[in-house]
């Protein structure tokens, strides 16, 4: 078991947003625990560790507590601490709420909000051990704003929010920080699919100010772990 290094864990980075976090947090000297249901984690994983990092890849269903509270157990025999938890993992889904099967209802729930609940609830004893920790959820401009067709996602979203700010309140005593972050667009294979779903496949990348998003979300990611307040919800839409 190695104690020395701070450990970032982000859930969710096989890809996009998150994958870009594990490779920040990475450059700057975290080992990094990626956990993800998609199979391109590993090459993720195998890419940060030929860079000199130092990083795994552990299969995990952010909605299933067996898969979170192994995956933790795992980290934990591995690392022995966990300084940063990035609640990133979510599903999008582009549809008038009239047309939503209860099915599909439940896993966007299950994954979106289910996922931080459940990586919270095995993470924060760890930290409260620690009295330190950061935990950054994802959020959207879509629990902020209505979007046509987003009221699903962007329910699960202002309740990650307002999960967010009230954990904050309840963590301070243990000088654990709680914050989310809500980008705005962001070119990664979420937006893309997004927009295929809408059927307007150029908008995206020519709308202007679009890779400018991308940057900013990025940023705010990095602005807010470090940051010295808590319970914020840092939004760039
Ligand atoms: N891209 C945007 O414009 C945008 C805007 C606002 C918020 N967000 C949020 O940022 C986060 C990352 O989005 P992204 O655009 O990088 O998405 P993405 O689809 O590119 O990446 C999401 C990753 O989460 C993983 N994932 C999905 N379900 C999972 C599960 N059940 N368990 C574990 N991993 C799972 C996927 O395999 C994928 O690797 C999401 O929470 C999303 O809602 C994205």
């Amino acid at each position: 078991m190695s104690v020395s290094k701070n450990v970032a864990v982000v859930t969710g980075a096989a890809n996009g947003i998150g994958e870009a976090v594990a490779r920040l947090f990475s450059r700057k000297g975290y080992a990094v625990a990626i956990l993800d249901i998609a199979d391109r984690g590993k090459q993720v994983s195998d890419e940060i560790k030929a860079g000199g990092g130092d990083c795994v890849f552990w299969k995990c269903d952010v909605a299933s507590e067996k898969e979170v509270a192994s995956s933790v157990e795992k980290i934990m025999h591995m690392h022995g601490r966990i300084d940063v938890l990035n609640n990133n993992a979510g599903i999008v889904l582009v549809r008038p709420l009239d047309e939503i099967h209860w099915e599909e209802y439940q896993r966007v729930v299950d994954v979106n909000l289910g996922g931080i609940f459940l990586f919270c609830k095995h993470v924060i004893p760890v930290m409260k051990k620690q009295k330190s920790g950061s935990i950054v959820n994802m959020g959207s401009v879509s629990g902020h704003v209505g979007q046509i067709d987003h009221s699903l996602y962007g329910a699960t979203k202002g309740a990650v929010i307002a999960l967010t700010r009230a954990l904050a309140w309840e963590l301070a005593p243990w000088n654990i920080r709680v914050n989310s972050v809500s980008p705005g667009s962001v070119d990664t294979p979420m937006l893309r699919s997004d927009i295929r779903i809408e059927g307007s496949g150029s908008w995206s990348r020519e709308r202007p100010g679009a890779s400018e998003h991308g940057r900013c979300a990025i940023s705010s990611v990095k602005a807010s772990l470090p940051a010295p307040w808590s319970g914020r919800d840092r939004c760039n839409g």
